[in-house]
């Protein structure tokens, strides 16, 4: 389905998109859904030759778009690309805070470096990112989705690292929700299921069970970009215009019967690397 059919294409004409991890994935697939409807988009990450080719992308789709190659856990540089990009393309309306880093393994192996990598970027980096972008969002009362999971409300082996950054998120978001209410600031999060074709879904799901692990979902099928980029739109959209704190989960179902089928999956798999201890 194309987002044209359901939301004016003039809806976000004028207005600015700042998106974490916006160069690739469903961060991108956000971004190529808010350009359908009239966005300006900044899009960080790390690698400026991915920011590159994904603003190729966007421009094509008619955006106006500026790039900003920054590390979220560096706060100063969250700040000049906030004053950039404001500079570019006008006050930020809309903030996804996308970026996020994950690796499977079992918690006796994870480094205490790697546990702090993965909380670092995940949600510290959220915060900078909020906190870098607060004046620009008050002058907008703009809105903030960030990009959870379901591991911040269900475990998942191999996943301590993750699970406690995303809840930690989730937290975070009700927090803000409260505290910038009054300034017509409205903070809500996504928690994506697997989403076809991105890293996520190649870090987590192991080779050749990706149909084991559809049939495990009520919907029978993995998501889309397009899936999770439609429900940003409307969450930003003024038709949710009284929807803050909320957790949207959008993942088929798939949370309903469990982690149970994937954590056997990937139980069984890493055992067979050799990395399981059990
Ligand atoms: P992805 O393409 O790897 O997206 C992550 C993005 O974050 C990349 O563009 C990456 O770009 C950027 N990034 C990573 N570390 C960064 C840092 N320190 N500073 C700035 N940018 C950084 O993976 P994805 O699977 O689409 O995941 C996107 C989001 O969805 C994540 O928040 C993830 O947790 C969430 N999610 C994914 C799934 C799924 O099925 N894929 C399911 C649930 C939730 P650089 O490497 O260039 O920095
Ligand atoms: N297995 C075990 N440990 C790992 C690891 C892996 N696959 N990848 C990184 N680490 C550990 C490192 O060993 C290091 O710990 P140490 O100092 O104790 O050895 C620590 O994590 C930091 O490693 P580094 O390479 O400096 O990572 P980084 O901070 O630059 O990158 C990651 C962050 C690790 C999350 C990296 O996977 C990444 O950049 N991911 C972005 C894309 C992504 O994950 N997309 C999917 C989103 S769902």
């Amino acid at each position: 389905m194309n987002i044209r059919s359901c939301f004016a294409h003039d809806l976000f004409q004028g207005k600015t998109v700042f998106i974490t991890g916006g160069g690739s994935g469903i961060n991108l697939g956000i971004a190529r859904n808010f350009a359908a409807v009239g966005a300006d988009l900044g899009i960080l990450g790390r690698s400026q030759d991915k920011l590159n080719a994904a603003a190729a992308e966007l421009r094509a789709l008619g955006a106006r778009v500026s790039t900003h190659a920054a590390d979220v856990r560096d706060y100063p540089a969250l700040e000049k690309a906030m004053r950039d990009a404001r500079e570019e393309l006008g006050p930020i309306h809309t903030l996804i805070c996308g970026a996020a880093g994950n690796f499977p393994l079992p918690a006796e192996q994870i480094s205490p470096n790697g546990f702090k990598s993965v909380v670092d970027i995940d949600l510290l980096g959220s915060f900078h990112t909020c906190r870098a972008a607060f004046e620009q969002l008050q002058e907008t009362r703009g809105n903030i989705i960030f990009i959870s999971a379901g591991m911040a409300f269900m475990p998942y082996a191999f996943q301590a690292h993750v699970g406690a950054a995303k809840a930690g998120i989730d937290n975070m978001m009700r927090n803000l929700a409260l505290e910038w209410g009054r300034f017509g600031i409205r903070c809500n999060s996504i928690a994506p299921g697997p989403i076809e074709g991105t890293e996520g879904v190649r870090r987590l799901v192991p080779e050749g069970s990706a149909d084991a692990l559809k049939q495990a979902i009520p919907l029978g099928r993995f998501g889309t970009p397009d899936d999770i980029g439609q429900l940003s739109v409307f969450l930003a959209s003024p038709l949710a215009s009284y929807i803050t704190g909320t957790l949207v989960v959008a993942d088929g179902g798939q949370n309903l019967p469990g982690s149970g089928a994937w954590t056997q999956l990937i139980m069984t798999e890493m055992a067979k690397a050799g990395k399981s201890s059990a």
